[in-house]
């Protein structure tokens, strides 16, 4: 059996802990035969665990703690504390591995429900679980979600050779917000929500880039993301906004314009590498 999972981007810009979109990156988990112990082999930095301690089995084994030990090998092409949905993708394979092995049934709500309270937010688990466009909103006692299919548009990620810990990247954030502040922001991200579910783009792009929540408290920590948003104005595309925590930037452009901003992106003294990528429509698959 394999278990495979999508990357995600999250916030958008001022959806902040609530709005992510799917992406075809993936984290493959090949399940194995039983063993003494748990295993999971990998090809993932060092600081990655290959024993139980691993992020997927801990999951597993929370969901459904009677799971007999397994032989996992897990692939992935997300790379890992770059603002993709790495820790996300781990959660759901863990969550999946759990629901297939021990026949669990879970539905959909249920796995975002779990996912998210691993997680602490929906805005990565959601998509890695539905598939496309997810707007959540967690509460106390439900999750709150509508699924959407994303507007046609060209994507690419640039993402920087040195990771960013979310951890650090929450750190900045302030801890209060006042009324009027909070009125603001979610009037732009109420509106942002709005042009996405009416295909407008161009406005949608505009609300990514008036983001009020997070951006403005973590630019010292992404220098490059001013750079990249500029450079992203002048070819005319709709938006450069950090993926989830960042360091990673979303960018969105009209088709005919992005192998030109792609380049251009790609020459840019960055230390990054340049992506195109597509919406992943699926979520999390099982492959007999
Ligand atoms: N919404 C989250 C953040 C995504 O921006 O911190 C990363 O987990």
């Amino acid at each position: 059996m394999r278990i495979r999972v999508p990357a995600t981007t999250a916030n958008l810009g001022p959806g902040f802990d609530s709005c992510g979109l799917a992406l075809d990156l993936y984290l493959t988990l090949i399940v194995g035969e039983e063993s003494k112990a748990w295993r999971i082999e990998h090809q993932l930095p060092d600081e990655i665990p290959t024993d139980e301690t691993n992020m997927v089995i801990q999951v597993a084994k929370k969901v459904a703690p009677n799971l007999k030990s397994r032989h996992l090998i897990m692939e992935s092409d997300i790379p890992p504390a770059r603002g993709l949905g790495s820790s996300s993708a781990a959660i759901v394979a863990g969550i999946e591995l759990a629901n297939q092995l021990a026949k669990l049934g879970l539905s959909s709500e249920a796995k975002v429900r779990l996912a998210a309270e691993f997680e602490g937010h929906p805005d990565n688990v959601a998509p890695a679980i539905l598939g496309g466009l997810v707007v959540c909103s967690k509460q106390p006692d439900r999750d709150y979600y509508v699924q959407h299919a994303f507007p046609d548009a060209a994507i690419l990620v640039v993402i920087p050779k040195v990771a960013l810990l979310t951890s650090e990247s929450r750190a900045v954030l302030p801890r209060v917000l006042s009324y009027a502040d909070a009125v603001r922001a979610s009037s732009v991200a109420n509106v942002m929500v709005a042009a996405l579910m009416a295909g407008d783009l161009r406005l949608a792009g505009e609300m990514m880039e008036r983001d009020l929540f997070h951006e403005k408290c973590r630019e010292k920590l992404v220098p490059h993301l001013s750079v990249i948003r500029s450079k992203v104005a002048e070819f005319h595309g709709y938006a450069a906004v950090l993926s989830g925590a960042g360091p990673t930037v979303l960018v969105l452009a009209p088709h005919d314009v992005s192998e030109a901003l792609r380049r251009e992106l790609s020459v840019l003294d960055l230390e990054a590498e340049v992506k195109a990528l597509r919406t992943e429509h699926n979520g999390v698959r099982v492959f007999e």
